[in-house]
């Protein structure tokens, strides 16, 4: 296995990006490639990506293996993102790995995006390897996962409208923020006081017990439409922009409260005191110090750097190494598929 040399592939979204993986940890080369033009949309456009992707995925590989120091016939194995994702932002990278892979006579293997975040954090921290609880919170995404063993993940909660990333790009937008929202709500947040403007934790009673239908998952609606109520409120009054950073910390109080309180119910009700954070959000300075906090001295936290925890290709590497442990490679009729299932995933 540590003579593998693993190329990644990862177009899902709005991130180009190819990696160089040897073994299931050395990190040869790495290159991540965000579109910028998302921006100007205050979201992601999905045509728009597929053909950046398709303008950028070349350079972006060769880019990875010159970091490398390797040669593209060099590659022993080709791990590609198939889902869940944008169809045409995943028949890009699909299509390039699949003639690669043919050219080349290396094994393909087809990765699904989330179960790839959970590996993600590993590849910073040797130790973050099951058992564990997970909470995976991007832009598309928000799973709590109980995961005992590598390839056997059981769903604790999962959000029923909103992810959480798009929560705050959403709320970010709502106080004029710049998009993606999560790091602007973050440097707002920074001079406010979240107290001025309490706003709801949706779907957290405290009373609530394993088994009640709200003890894991999440809503993001109520808080959403709150902080719109207490904008219209705010600007009734006076100018919004000196209240920006009081709402900012309020709405990333109230996020991460959710997030966090959910997560340690799941510490407490499989008694593992070890969470792995996966997903942009995991950037949130707010939620790694309330995580490390409730888990105090007798727990671990494992959040990946900023360069693992949004979308990459390392992860989608070191997953595909896993599953060809298992001697799972695809045929070329490999297909891409938007809602592709969690393998091994038990509701
Ligand atoms: O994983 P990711 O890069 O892309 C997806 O697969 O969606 O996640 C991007 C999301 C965005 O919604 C962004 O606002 C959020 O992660 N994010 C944050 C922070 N940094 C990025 N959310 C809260 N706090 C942050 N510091
Ligand atoms: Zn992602």
């Amino acid at each position: 296995m540590s003579d593998l040399l693993t190329l990644g592939i990862e177009t899902s979204c709005d991130e180009t990006a190819a990696a160089v993986l040897q073994g299931d940890r050395q990190l040869l080369g790495h290159v991540i490639l965000s579109q910028d033009v998302h921006r100007l949309y205050g979201g992601v456009v999905p045509e728009i990506a597929s053909r950046a992707h398709l303008r950028t995925l070349d350079d972006v590989v060769r880019g990875a293996l010159a970091e490398a120091g390797i040669s593209l016939p060099q590659i022993t194995m080709i791990g590609v993102t198939a889902g869940p994702g944008l169809i045409g932002a995943l028949l890009v990278g699909l299509a390039w790995a699949k003639g690669a892979a043919w050219a080349l006579g290396t094994p393909l293997v087809g990765v699904h995006h989330m179960e790839a975040h959970l590996f993600a954090t590993q590849l910073d921290h040797p130790d973050a390897a099951p058992p564990f609880v997970a909470l995976l919170v991007s832009g598309g995404h928000t799973m709590l996962l109980w995961v005992p063993a590598w390839g056997e993940y059981h769903l604790l909660g999962k959000t029923r409208d909103d992810a959480a990333g798009e929560a705050f790009d959403k709320a970010a937008k709502l106080l004029g923020l710049p998009y993606p929202g999560g790091p602007a709500i973050q440097r707002a947040a920074e001079d406010g006081d979240p107290r001025r403007h309490p706003l709801p934790r949706p779907l957290l009673t405290r009373a609530q017990r394993p088994g009640d239908r709200d003890y894991y998952d999440f809503s993001y609606s109520g808080l959403k439409t709150a902080l719109r109520t207490r904008v219209g409120e705010v600007q009734q009054r006076q100018d919004l922009e000196g209240e920006v950073p009081h709402l900012a910390a309020a709405f990333q109080a109230a996020a991460v409260d959710v997030l966090a309180t959910k997560t340690m119910r799941a510490v407490g009700q499989t008694g593992c005191r070890r969470v792995v954070l996966g997903g942009g959000v995991a950037n949130s300075r707010a939620l790694r110090s309330a995580l490390a906090e409730r888990l105090g001295e007798t727990g671990a936290l494992y959040a990946p750097s900023a360069r693992l925890s949004t979308d990459n290709a390392a992860m989608i590497a070191r997953a595909a190494v896993f599953r060809f442990g298992r001697g799972e490679t695809a045929g070329l009729q490999l297909n891409a598929r938007a809602d592709l299932p969690f393998p091994g995933l038990r509701v």
